[in-house]
């Protein structure tokens, strides 16, 4: 398991550094509960069969935390049947019986989408389970910060892995799927897309190279039924983003101040209901754009 932690001091610069990026790489102090997170969400609503996603297969890489997890229950609660992997089977199982609790359709499959086995034999399942496919939400990702000449070829590996093949793999053994029906595919980025900061190379790297990926499989399957869009957040209250602040209110209220637009940093709620957007039928005409759900910080850089 690779670490990830800078010796930069708690500055204020770096501070704004680390809100911008909205996931620094600090990971130092892993005091974030899923317990808490738990508690923050709203209690979940029945299933309504008459919502966009009714009959609808929605695949999700790393939906057992965070975006993920939130766009598990959203999709669920729009009536999806929902696959989903991730590593940690704990919660994994937490999240797939959470759906079935309010009355939703999920699987949970371990995967490590650094692994092409795993990747393919967890597509695989899923659709043998549900009999297709119509939603790809390849969302699994993590960050890594330091300053370039630091970071060890491993490390540069990993993150590539994680957040750039990671999603090429996903895509490569969904579409022989979403060509069958046509469908929707929704990647996860970040506001690194559009601006970045010191310390964040390798994660802006394989952000960035995530939407040329989506733009160039958009020209190659959209006269075949299929959408390719990426989904941008910027500051997401989420396990990742506690993990960097590592609970400091200075931190979390430096990061609140940036986002000039909506003075507040987002729910993994908020940003999974963009990434429904962008898998719903309620966007036929786009597709190989990336959509900003930055409360606005952007706009005031
Ligand atoms: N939070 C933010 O401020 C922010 C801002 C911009 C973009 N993002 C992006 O949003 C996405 C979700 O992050 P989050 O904030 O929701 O963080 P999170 O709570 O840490 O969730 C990350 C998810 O990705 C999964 N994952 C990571 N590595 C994986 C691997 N090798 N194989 C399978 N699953 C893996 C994790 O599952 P396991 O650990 O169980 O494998 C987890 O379910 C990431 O792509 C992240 O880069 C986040």
């Amino acid at each position: 398991m690779i670490k990830h932690s800078t010796n930069r001091q708690p500055n204020r610069r770096q501070v704004i550094q680390t809100g911008i990026a909205g996931i620094a790489g600090a990971a130092v102090v892993e005091l974030t509960t899923q317990a808490n997170a738990q508690q923050r969400e709203p209690a979940p609503k029945p299933v309504n069969p008459n919502s966009r996603f009714a009959g609808k297969v929605v695949l999700i890489t790393g939906a057992t935390s965070g975006i993920g997890r939130a766009a598990a229950i959203a999709f669920a609660r729009e009536g999806a049947k929902v696959g989903f992997c991730g590593r940690r089977e704990n919660l994994g199982n937490e999240v797939e019986q959470q759906i079935r609790k309010n009355g939703g359709d999920a699987t949970y499959v371990k995967a490590d989408v650094t692994q092409p086995k795993e990747v393919e034999s967890f597509v695989n399942r899923i659709v043998e389970k549900y009999g297709q496919l119509d939603v790809a939400f390849n969302n699994a990702g993590d960050v890594l910060s330091k300053p370039l000449h630091e970071i060890t070829v491993d490390e540069w590996d990993w993150v590539q892995n994680t957040n750039l093949r990671g999603v090429f793999l996903a895509m490569k053994y969904q579409i022989p799927h979403l060509l069958k029906r046509g469908g929707n595919i929704v990647i996860t980025a970040s506001q690194h897309t559009v601006a970045t900061r010191p310390g964040f190379s390798a994660y802006t790297s394989a952000k960035r190279a995530l939407l040329g990926l989506a733009q160039a499989a958009a020209l190659d399957y959209g006269q075949q039924g299929i959408r390719v869009n990426v989904l941008s957040p910027g500051i997401t209250d989420t396990p990742l983003f506690q993990r960097t602040t590592g609970g400091a209110k200075e931190k979390v209220e430096a990061a609140r101040q940036l986002v000039d637009g909506l003075k507040r940093i987002a729910t993994a709620e908020e940003i999974a209901e963009a990434a429904l957007f962008l898998a719903s039928n309620d966007c036929p005409y786009i597709t190989g754009v990336s959509l900003l759900a930055d409360g606005g910080m952007m706009s005031g850089l």
